[in-house]
């Protein structure tokens, strides 16, 4: 079997730039990118049309069963994967989701929506595809998470439903870490920060961030692969940031 990889959110964003790295690496023989709406995610079905070794799969993390069928479609076209990243997220949308400034500004529902798509998805992805990451060769999963998930680096507050549901990412993702090292223990499971990257989700809060630290996705992309190309199973349940150093919990 040749190496494959998957990247789960890939319509925009970092997940596309993640993509568009890994075709131009040439090291995976096969590459998915899940997105949840492939017809209208034109980027990616013109990357899918250059390139036949990328395959375009649905999948909303909030969908269970399109996370186990997506699971089966991979299974049966590559039978392993040598990477998953994690790429979907969500802090805002038009639908009223937003960084919360004060506890009046909480609503159950939104906390919802953010913990699904930030928490529970990358979970529920872990739980169907481990078993494509059980093989003999190096695999690694990866979240990305984002340092305001850290609860030891947390001293601005405000954010609550983003925070929180990247602090539950991250617990899920050192669980999984602790299981997987049982159950596949050339497995490498890891959450990542890219540091601040400027697209859709980072749009509105850019203002004060100096140029220099404003990433490009593609550079984002880079430096993420770079970070995970280097780790060994040792490094599994860490948080690392886009440089390779390590972020507190
Ligand atoms: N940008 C930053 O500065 C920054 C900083 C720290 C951490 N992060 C993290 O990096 C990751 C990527 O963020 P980004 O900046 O690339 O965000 P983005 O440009 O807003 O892209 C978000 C991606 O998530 C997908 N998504 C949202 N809800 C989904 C669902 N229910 N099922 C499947 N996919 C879904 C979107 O798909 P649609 O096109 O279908 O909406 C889109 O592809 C996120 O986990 C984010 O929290 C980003």
């Amino acid at each position: 079997m040749e190496p494959a990889a998957l990247v789960q959110g890939a319509s925009r964003g970092i997940g596309l730039a993640l993509v568009q790295e890994l075709l131009a690496a040439g090291a995976h023989a096969r590459i998915f990118a899940t997105c949840r709406n492939p017809e209208k995610a034109e980027q990616l079905r013109a990357l899918a049309d250059a390139h036949p070794r990328l395959a375009l799969v649905r999948l909303d993390v909030t969908r269970e069963e399109e996370i186990a069928e997506a699971a089966r479609i991979v299974r049966d076209e590559a039978g392993r994967l040598d990477l998953l990243i994690n790429a979907a997220g969500l802090l805002h949308d038009a639908a009223g989701v937003g960084p919360e400034k004060r506890l009046e500004a909480i609503s159950g529902e939104i906390l919802q929506r953010v913990f699904e798509v930030n928490a529970f998805g990358p979970l529920l992805v872990t739980k169907h595809f481990y078993p494509l990451l059980k093989h003999e060769g190096r695999a690694v999963l990866a979240n990305i998470s984002a340092r305001v998930g850290s609860i030891g680096d947390n001293r601005l507050g405000g954010w609550y439903g983003y925070r929180g549901a990247k602090a539950a990412q991250n617990m899920f993702t050192r669980t999984a870490a602790i299981e997987l090292a049982r159950r596949a223990p050339n497995a490498v499971v890891v959450a990542i920060h890219p540091g601040t990257v400027d697209t859709d989700l980072s749009k509105p809060f850019q203002r004060s961030v100096r140029p220099e630290k404003l990433f490009d996705p593609r550079l984002a992309a880079r430096q993420i692969l770079s970070v995970l190309d280097g780790l060994t199973p040792q490094a599994s349940g860490s948080f690392y940031a886009w440089d390779g150093s390590s972020i507190p919990w």
